[in-house]
């Protein structure tokens, strides 16, 4: 998931004596590409796309992610066995089984070998009523069976002229992280996605993604302190297309895209391979 670094410099000081004047310790954090299906792409046709992607996405410099709808998880995951692309799901309940017709466990995830689960998009939070309460619980419940969830959060176009942006964003990620230990947090990935950007072909401007992306940071900063923030991820979604791609994952605190429609189409192998195409 990461890449670590050491640098050490010794000087040698005059009288003889050897003093380690720096110590640097570093983490590369690994880019994820991940796609978000939506509901969309019925058993077979899911097994066609990827058929058709996987020679091209399965990439060694980056990691690769399906996440798929829950009827697609298990023929997705037939397809990918022999490949380094994981299968995430779209959405997951946070109580461990019993009487919740409809629903998915994390559980049910992990044993057919799902990796990741995306939690809060806006998609849900507009459609399905949830709430940071619940994202919380699913965030909670996700980490304990070592699934890697990722937290969706952005603001509205309001919010954003209203100026309220970062305090909007700062809200859902202390309430999501609200009592999730930073030995689970580390690996939790963050998909900041401006919902004015989500699938209008509206993408927001490198500076903007960036500088949420990095208040998002400091916001992890606050919580669990620097070691946990700079290791955590932080993906771009909105609009995500091959011209914006590297522009956008090339910005310091951007470590990825959550992708929406461009992910069901040939456009996807050429995200996941933005660094060949500069
Ligand atoms: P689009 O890439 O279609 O804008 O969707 C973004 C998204 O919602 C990914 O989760």
């Amino acid at each position: 998931m990461w890449k670590y670094g050491f640098k050490c410099v010794i000087i040698l000081t005059t009288n003889g004596t050897t003093n380690i004047l720096e110590i640097e310790v570093y983490i590369m954090r690994r880019k994820l590409i991940a796609g978000n299906w939506k509901m969309n792409m019925t058993p077979s046709q899911a097994v066609k796309l990827v058929n058709e992607l996987k020679p091209h996405v399965d990439n060694k410099d980056v990691d690769v992610l399906f996440c798929v709808p829950a009827i697609d998880i298990i023929p997705v995951i037939n397809e990918v066995k022999d490949t380094d692309i994981e299968v995430g799901a779209e959405n997951v309940f946070y109580e461990e089984k019993g009487a919740y017709t409809g629903e998915l466990s994390p559980e049910m995830l992990v044993d057919a070998g799902v990796k990741y689960v995306i939690i809060g998009h806006s998609e849900r939070r507009q459609y399905f009523n949830e709430d940071d309460d619940i994202i919380n619980k699913k965030l909670k419940k996700v980490v304990e069976h070592d699934l890697i969830p990722i937290l969706c959060c952005g603001e509205t176009l309001e919010q954003r002229e209203d100026g309220v942006t970062l305090d909007f964003i700062r809200k859902q990620i202390n309430n999501a992280f609200k009592n999730i230990p930073s030995e689970k947090a580390i690996n939790c990935v963050i998909a900041y996605e401006p919902i004015w950007a989500i699938g209008t072909g509206k993408v927001a401007t490198t500076e903007q993604a960036q500088e949420v992306c990095c208040a998002i940071r400091g916001f992890i900063k606050d919580i669990y302190g620097s070691l946990v923030a700079d290791q955590i991820r932080i993906l771009y979604g909105g609009s995500v297309s091959a011209a914006n791609a590297s522009a956008l994952f090339v910005q310091p605190d951007i470590d990825g895209g959550l992708v929406g429609g461009a992910s069901l189409k040939p456009e996807f192998a050429q995200i996941v391979n933005y660094l060949k195409e500069e």
